[in-house]
């Protein structure tokens, strides 16, 4: 997966006395939103975001433990790191180091042990201490702050800065929901971010309401199993029952300014009436949805533990499509899973041709420790996943490229984001998340356009103005 720093996303005062925090981020979405939060809860004691990690006096690596790839390669970071702290010292200057994220929460003291190096550990459900934390490991103490959630740490967690919203676009993440209680049996999730936790609707549209008055116009929802989210609503103060995302979603759209929601990630089982009602019923909601299926082998979905069967998923799919014919989809797809025959693969295949996806994410099984899967004996060939992933992923691409080719000539919705990479260019997404390229007459970032789509060559669109 991708990883970026925050810098450049956030205006720097130029001030020579300030500190200075190299955030560096890997994994999902949620990760990103979390280093922002870090960020500016580091702003309250002076930290100031670079993306120079030679100029940092604080160097965080935001870590994922999804699988062993990404693992692993934060231990090869922390040995550049280190090295550049030592040229550093040199010069006279400190340079503390430290590692959040889920492998912090996974592996807590043990970084300290592979990684001497590391000054600090802090796990996903501890961040409003990261501040407190730094303060103790400037100090000369080393800190591994990884005990499960005493106290929610949203509460604690100071408000995302406007001058650092304003500063990362007109889109926004916003976490609702964080934490498992799945247990698929291939996943660290349920350890790494605990069981499953929702915020209150209260605290989720103050930071809505902030985020769009920082000049947001698009936000996406947050949480590992997203659609699990509930809480207790409130009409005119008054405490009403509780609400599903699909309510939340309709809240939210209510707020000046929140043009485009959208939501990330579901799980097939979790997808209510309320929700499926919401893609009908609210025009902000935009038309794309992320419903990973891991597998479409009964037999493999069995051994996942994901509790439903293919053909669950493709009526729910046939229900979400009633509701909005025009939903794109996406899903994950993981090949090689312990067991995982010619037969079990070729299902996966076929239940790609039957949905047809815009969009999708695929990997090799990965064992992870102390999960149950790790532990079966009938592992997968690395050959035989290569060459199974390879097929999958040609066919993923072919239906991308289809759904994308099918959009030329249709009038849509464009929000616009950033100057593109050439002179006079604007770039923003389509209502499907594709990067969509535009004349910059058609408008200003925040504006949402209507254009109509011209060429759609590999997964970019682009577009000109009506
Ligand atoms: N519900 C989660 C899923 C997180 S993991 C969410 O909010 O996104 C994202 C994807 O990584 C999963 O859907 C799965 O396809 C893949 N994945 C998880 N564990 C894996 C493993 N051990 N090996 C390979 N892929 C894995
Ligand atoms: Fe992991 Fe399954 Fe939970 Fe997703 S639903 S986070 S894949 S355990
Ligand atoms: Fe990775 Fe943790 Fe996200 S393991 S995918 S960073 S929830």
């Amino acid at each position: 997966m991708d990883t970026e720093t925050l810098a450049g996303q956030q205006a720097a005062p130029r001030e020579a006395a300030a500190r200075k925090v190299f955030v560096k981020t890997y994994g999902c979405q949620m990760n990103v939103y979390d280093s922002q939060r870090m960020a500016d809860a580091l702003a309250a004691d002076g930290y100031v975001a670079t993306d120079a990690p030679e100029d940092a006096d604080l160097v965080l690596l935001n870590t994922c433990h999804i699988r062993e790839k990404a693992a692993e390669k934060v231990y090869s970071e922390l040995g550049r790191i280190r090295d550049m702290r030592e040229l550093r010292a040199r010069a006279g200057r400190e340079t503390l180091i430290g590692v959040t994220g889920c492998v912090a929460q996974a592996e807590g003291q043990e970084i300290l042990r592979r990684a001497p190096a590391v000054d600090l550990v802090v796990g996903p459900q501890t961040y409003h201490r990261l501040p407190e934390v730094v303060r103790k490991a400037r100090a000369g103490e080393k800190v591994v702050e990884t005990d499960y959630a005493i106290e929610d740490k949203f509460e604690h967690l100071p408000a995302p800065r406007t001058t650092a919203v304003r500063s990362r676009g007109v889109t926004a993440f916003l976490t609702v929901q964080e934490g498992c209680d799945k247990f698929c049996t291939f996943c660290v999730v349920p350890y790494t971010r605990g069981s499953e936790v929702s915020r209150p609707v209260a605290q989720i549209v103050a930071e809505a309401e902030r985020l769009a008055a920082a000049g947001v116009r698009e936000v996406t929802l947050l949480g590992q199993n997203v659609n699990a989210w509930h809480g207790e609503g409130a009409a005119n103060g008054v405490k009403t029952r509780q609400w599903g995302l699909g309510e939340l979603l309709f809240r939210l759209a209510e707020i000046p300014g929140i043009a485009r929601l959208r939501y990330t990630t579901s799980h097939p089982r979790d997808m209510d009436d309320a929700l499926i009602a919401a893609h009908r019923d609210l025009p902000a909601l935009m038309p794309y949805l992320h419903l990973p299926i891991q597998s479409g082998s009964d037999r493999i979905l069995k051994a996942m533990n994901r509790r439903h069967t293919a053909a669950d998923y493709l009526r729910l799919i046939d229900r979400i499509r009633a509701a909005r014919p025009d939903i794109a989809m996406s899903g994950d797809f993981i090949v090689g899973f312990p067991g995982e025959s010619d037969a079990d693969f070729e299902a996966t295949m076929e239940i790609v041709r039957e949905v047809g996806y815009a969009q999708a994410f695929s990997f090799k099984y990965s064992p992870r420790p102390g999960t149950p899967a790790a532990e079966n004996a009938l592992q997968v060939a690395e050959a035989v996943k290569d060459e199974r992933l390879q097929r999958l992923q040609a066919l993923l691409s072919e239906q991308q490229a289809a759904f994308a080719q099918s959009l030329v000539g249709r009038r849509i919705g464009l929000l616009i984001e950033k100057p593109g990479r050439h002179p006079g260019q604007m770039v923003g997404r389509s209502p499907w998340l594709q990067p969509v390229i535009v004349d910059e007459k058609a408008g200003g970032i925040g504006d949402i356009v209507e254009v109509r789509i011209t060429r759609a060559p590999a997964n970019t669109l682009f577009a000109e103005p009506v």
